[in-house]
Parts: structure tokens; C-alpha cells; sequence
């Protein structure tokens, strides 16, 4: 399928895309970075700070800006991680060259996404010798069969546009995917999502959201 996308700056400075097939922006127009830090990581990640080891799933690659971010905080505390995305309309290298986020993250961090977007789909990648990238060009509704995942980046567009996405069989899914205790963020706050979550097995918080946003989703196995 064939998508349209435009180059979208959003309020922070940093780029997001805006999807005409299903009319949607790949992130909060209040900030693309300052969404994806707070959502993913302060409300996600950073609460793993205690394993060395990290096993991230990731649902919808996108821009690549989650796993760009994932890939600095690893290297700045020396860990390890492994790093799965689904994606099922991955970007062209074209759009991928005009996102610019080493602007923000430091200039390196431009060609790291460059080699995450131009990494083949299907085949584990070393992305550096600490940051493994495995990208699945698959529909997540056909299933996902990955092992012990301790966070999951769940970046689906928003349910009124794919509400097949948020859907208790999807959740039911990750959730088999994961390590107990494993956690699962989402800029979502619905009540019908919450309730899918429920259903899947999570046990679901609500923390504050991105700017913007007044909450958001967290479910833990
Ligand atoms: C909100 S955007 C992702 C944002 C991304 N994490 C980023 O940082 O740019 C949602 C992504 O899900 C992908 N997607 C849509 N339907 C999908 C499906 N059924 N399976 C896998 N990926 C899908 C879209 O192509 C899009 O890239």
C-alpha cells in the first residue's frame, strides 16, 4: 500500500510526519521528541533503570525516533539492549534523511537512524556492538511470536483511526510476548483501551501525560 507523507515540525522544533492514508500524525503535534520521552521512556523505560539487559517490543517503527532514543539511553548507561519493531508501511530512506533529529540528540544520531531505516527487514542488525535492531515488515494482526520482552513501546496510530489495533486479541498477544512483571506504555488513555487491557491480563495504571495530554497508559503483566 502506498502512503502519502508530509514533513510536519511540531512544537518543540523536532519533525514528525502526517499520514495521509490514515490521516494521522506519527506523533503529538506539541512535540515529537518531548512526547516520545515522556510516554516511552520517563513513564517506560526509566523505570527499568535496574536491568543491564533490555529486551524492547515496539509497535510501529515509524520515523525510527523511539528506537533512536532507546539506542542513546543505552549508550549513555552502558547497557545492553535488543530492540524488535513491527512495522507494516515502513518510510522511505528519502523521508527518513529529512527528519533531522541529530539537531536535537547530537549529529551521530542522524546516521544511527540512517542505518536502522536502511537495515534489512526480517534479520537481526547490530546497530552498534550494545544495540540490537530487528525490524518485522508484518501485520501485528497476524500475531507477534517474540519471547521475554520486558517493555513494550505500544505506538499504534490513535484507536479512531485503527481501532482493530487496540483491541483485546492485540493486547492478549503482547502480553504473551512478555517477562512478568514486564510493562507496556501507550500515549492512550481511553477507557475502551483501558478496559482491552484489563481483559488481556494487565494490571493498568493511568500516569500524567506528554504536554497536551492530561493522561496516559500503563499496563504491567
Ligand atoms: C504512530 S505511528 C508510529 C510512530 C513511531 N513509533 C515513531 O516514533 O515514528 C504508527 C505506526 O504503525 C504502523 N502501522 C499501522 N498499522 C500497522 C499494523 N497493522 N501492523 C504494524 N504496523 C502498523 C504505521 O505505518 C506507523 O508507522
Amino acid at each position: 500500500m502506498q502512503d502519502s507523507l508530509t514533513l510536519i515540525r511540531t512544537s518543540d522544533g523536532s519533525h514528525t510526519l502526517k499520514s495521509e492514508l490514515f490521516q494521522q500524525h506519527y506523533h503529538s503535534l506539541h512535540g515529537a521528541i518531548q512526547e516520545s520521552e515522556h510516554v516511552f521512556f520517563k513513564e517506560g523505560l526509566l523505570r527499568y533503570q535496574h536491568i543491564r539487559n533490555l529486551r524492547i517490543l515496539e509497535v510501529g517503527f515509524g520515523t525510527g525516533l523511539n528506537a533512536l532514543l532507546a539506542f542513546k539511553y543505552n549508550k549513555e548507561r552502558n547497557s545492553k539492549t535488543d530492540y524488535i519493531s513491527y512495522e507494516a508501511f515502513p518510510i522511505s530512506i528519502e523521508i527518513a534523511e529529512k527528519l533531522e533529529y541529530g539537531k536535537w540528540l547530537g549529529k551521530d544520531y542522524d546516521k544511527t537512524l540512517l542505518s536502522m531505516h536502511t537495515a534489512p527487514m526480517g534479520v537481526t542488525q547490530m546497530i552498534s556492538e550494545e544495540f540490537s535492531l530487528l525490524k518485522k515488515q508484518e501485520d501485528i494482526l497476524e500475531g507477534m511470536d517474540e519471547e521475554e520482552v520486558d517493555i513494550v513501546f505500544f505506538d499504534a496510530f490513535s484507536p479512531g483511526s485503527q481501532p482493530e489495533l487496540w483491541a483485546v486479541e492485540v493486547f492478549s498477544n503482547l502480553h504473551a510476548c512478555m517477562k512478568q512483571g514486564g510493562i507496556l506504555t501507550t500515549y492512550c488513555s481511553k477507557g475502551d483501551v483501558r478496559r482491552a487491557m484489563l481483559m488481556a491480563g494487565f494490571k493498568v495504571e493511568k500516569c500524567p501525560g506528554p504536554p497536551g495530554k492530561r493522561e496516559m497508559l500503563r499496563a504491567i503483566k
